[in-house]
């Protein structure tokens, strides 16, 4: 492998060989570590666990059975759309756009718009941003699909990632954020991150975000507890990551996966119940914890959003909003918005 070193970008560049090249920061911005968020989290009378420690390998591989899932329906429901407007979306872009992805995807929807930059460009650039390692992997999978690729990975946060994007050069940048992630933040969080995917972006870039629409009490539970009980493994998996992580002793049978739509906030609320009193010893988190039946830890906040949420959303946060697709069901919706 060869190394290259960015000096002015504080990034260091691999060059995997002419197609496939990453950037890595020289140092990551100092992050909590496992231990000490879990430490936190845990140790508190309304006792959490961040989402994002979901995807360890076994949770990743987890996930994406979620998404092949029939009542998860957002996946093939985004996949539908992406499908129905590859000749809209193809409108508006040309050959000086590249494809900027927050989240590596190796997965259909990537291709799909792959695919419309493919019809229109000879080199088509791609920059995924990823934290993981996956990156790699995922990219290395796509090469053999697009003899005109060029895959120029940034392994850093979402944050950092854009921050590299906005100083690279001056083409212009179409960034896709799919899958409803977006709904994972807390609506405050949420706007702030969208304020900042808006600071980098120049007059003719483009953003394209996929959000998960309000709908009835029981699809939603549904999706988030399927009957095939693969959304409650993926839920318990983050304890058997702490036990094999943290040194620690949870007892994965004395707890249960609990996934409630809250109507008022309009967000799905995962959580992990403990089924008896209970005491768990995390050794690297140097935490003994105490629970009581009954008592919930909490992992996942999935929002929905209604329209003219959206609308208010975009336009809060300086986004115009260029259009809104849906599906035919009006389950799930595909925006497209550029910079007021
Ligand atoms: C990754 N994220 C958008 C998924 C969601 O729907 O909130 C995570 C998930 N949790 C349970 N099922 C899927």
């Amino acid at each position: 492998m060869n190394e290259v070193i960015q000096k002015n970008l504080q990034y260091k560049k691999y060059v995997i060989d002419s197609n496939l090249e990453y950037f890595k920061p020289h140092s990551t911005k100092i992050e909590k570590t496992f231990a000490e968020d879990v430490s936190y989290s845990l140790n508190r009378d309304s006792k959490f666990i961040s989402p994002k420690y979901f995807y360890d390998k076994k949770g990743s591989e987890l996930f994406e059975q979620i998404c092949n899932l029939p009542e998860y329906y957002p996946t093939r429901t985004e996949i539908q759309i992406l499908k129905k407007i590859q000749p809209e979306l193809e409108g508006y872009l040309d050959e000086s756009f590249r494809l900027v992805e927050l989240g590596s995807g190796s997965s259909v929807k990537t291709r799909l718009i792959l695919d419309v930059f493919d019809k229109i460009q000879d080199r088509i650039e791609y920059f995924p941003i990823d934290i993981s390692e996956i990156l790699t992997e995922s990219s290395e999978l796509l090469q053999k699909d697009y003899d005109d690729l060029h895959i120029t990975g940034i392994v850093d946060t979402y944050e950092g990632g854009l921050e590299f994007i906005e100083k690279y050069d001056d083409k212009k940048n179409l960034i896709i954020f799919l899958g409803s992630s977006y709904g994972n933040f807390n609506p405050n969080d949420g706007k702030i991150f969208l304020k900042k995917i808006n600071s980098v972006m120049k007059k003719d870039d483009l953003f394209l975000i996929g959000l998960d629409l309000v709908k009835n009490k029981e699809t939603l539970e549904n999706a988030y507890d399927d009957s095939q009980g693969i959304t409650a493994k993926f839920n318990l998996n983050v304890l058997s990551r702490i036990n094999d992580e943290l040194d620690a002793d949870f007892d994965l049978d004395n707890f249960q996966h609990v996934a409630k739509y809250n109507e008022k906030d309009q967000r799905i609320e995962m959580y992990l119940k403990s089924l008896a009193n209970q005491s768990i010893i995390i050794s690297k988190a140097n935490l003994s914890l105490k629970m009581t039946q009954g008592e919930l830890i909490h992992t996942e906040h999935s929002h929905k959003y209604t329209l003219a949420q959206i609308e208010e959303v975009m336009n809060q946060t300086d986004f115009k909003i260029k259009e809104i697709w849906l599906d035919e069901t009006e389950n799930y919706s595909l925006s497209l918005v550029s910079k007021k």
